[in-house]
């Protein structure tokens, strides 16, 4: 198979998970005979320094006639006081815009090999799937500053539709069926109208999936409920705002931010692959980043774009042996660079 990326490398840590990712496509891609090809592109703070945007139309242009997009993280604090359409995070937002990736699947399990990672009392582990709707919500919302009575005021606006609920609503219980056939919708049903509306079409689409077994649950109790007891959860679904609050919670859950992949998919097979974490600032340019949340981006990459599930059943079991063979970064306790890491799971493909 002939596989053109996009690369969006961005800022911080981004370039160089980025690059452990692709050193890792490339072996599987020798291994099982595909050519990969990239054409790497700006995004974020780099392209801020570079062309005065965050997001260049060459960009989007360039990922819209990619067969997939690789993207390691933008933003950092050179960037953080420009106003809110000049920021880094914008150029995100705008690709999973521009290419219409309202699904976004993050999922997060405990491995056994980091069991005492894992900040809760050791139990039987969990192994969950967070759909969050990717391209509406608030982060997509009416927003802005006015003069009220209180001086200026500020204000961002949630909006969902009943297509926007349903197509998502249609990811979660598809994922559910294809897993263990159990579905929380995730809502703030109790004091926000758009959640009513959420919850309701969802009742409606659970009717066309008896199989599932379907709930809801307020996001404060879910918010509670991952600590307590993250294994009860199979598939969760929820909105953008609420997505991004609970997939980091559960990263914790499993160790560390480093290990989580995400795909974001809209309604055709192309999509773009990134590591729900940012770009970490702090540690950029050290070389001792965790590789593997992007690394297991890649093998979500050619499992849900490119139908190669053997590709990336070899890239998940290589991670998970690294990991049972005690290969840790400093994220989960080791002393492993980002390097060294990679090199181990190049080794084990
Ligand atoms: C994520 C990130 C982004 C988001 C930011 C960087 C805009 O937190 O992918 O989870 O909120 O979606
Ligand atoms: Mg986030």
């Amino acid at each position: 198979m002939k596989i053109n990326l996009a690369l969006v490398k961005g800022d911080g840590i981004g370039p160089e998970i980025v690059d452990s990712a692709t050193r890792v496509l490339d072996k599987v891609a020798t291994k099982y005979g595909h050519k990969i090809t990239y054409t790497s592109v700006l995004a974020g703070g780099c392209a801020i320094d570079a062309t005065g945007v965050p997001l260049p139309t060459d960009t989007v242009e360039k990922c819209l006639a990619s067969d997939s997009v690789l993207l390691g993280a933008v933003g950092g604090p050179k960037w953080d006081t420009l106003p809110g359409n000049l920021r880094p995070e914008k150029a995100l937002l705008g690709i999973r815009k521009a290419m219409g990736l309202y699904a976004n699947i993050r999922p997060a399990k405990l491995y056994s090999a980091l069991h005492d990672r894992c900040p809760l009392r050791a139990g039987d582990g969990f192994d969950l799937l967070i759909v969050r709707e990717l391209t509406g919500g608030m982060y997509f919302g009416e927003s802005g500053r006015r003069d009220g009575a209180g001086g200026v005021e500020a204000y961002d606006t949630e909006c969902y539709s009943v297509m926007e609920i349903e197509r998502i609503g249609r990811v979660g219980f598809e994922s559910a069926m294809k897993r263990n056939k159990k579905l929380t919708s995730i809502d703030k049903a109790n004091v926000l109208e758009s959640s009513r509306l959420w919850r309701e079409t969802m009742h409606k689409l659970a009717e066309e999936y008896k199989d599932v077994e379907y709930s809801d649950m307020l996001v404060d109790n879910a918010a509670m409920q991952l600590i307590k007891n993250p294994s009860q959860f199979d598939v969760i679904a929820t909105s953008n705002m609420f997505g991004d609050i609970l997939s980091d919670e559960a990263s914790q859950l499993t160790g560390s931010i480093g290990l989580l992949p995400s795909a974001s998919l809209g309604s055709g097979t192309r999509g773009m692959y990134e590591p729900i974490h940012g770009s970490a600032p702090d540690i950029a340019g050290r070389g001792i980043a965790n590789p593997i949340a992007t690394i297991l981006s890649v093998a979500m990459m050619l499992r849900y774009s490119f139908s190669l599930a053997n590709e990336a059943d070899c890239i998940e079991n290589a991670v998970e042996t690294a990991l049972n063979n005690g290969c840790f970064t400093g994220d989960i306790g080791g002393k492993l660079t980002s390097n060294e890491m990679t090199n181990k799971i190049l080794e084990l493909i």
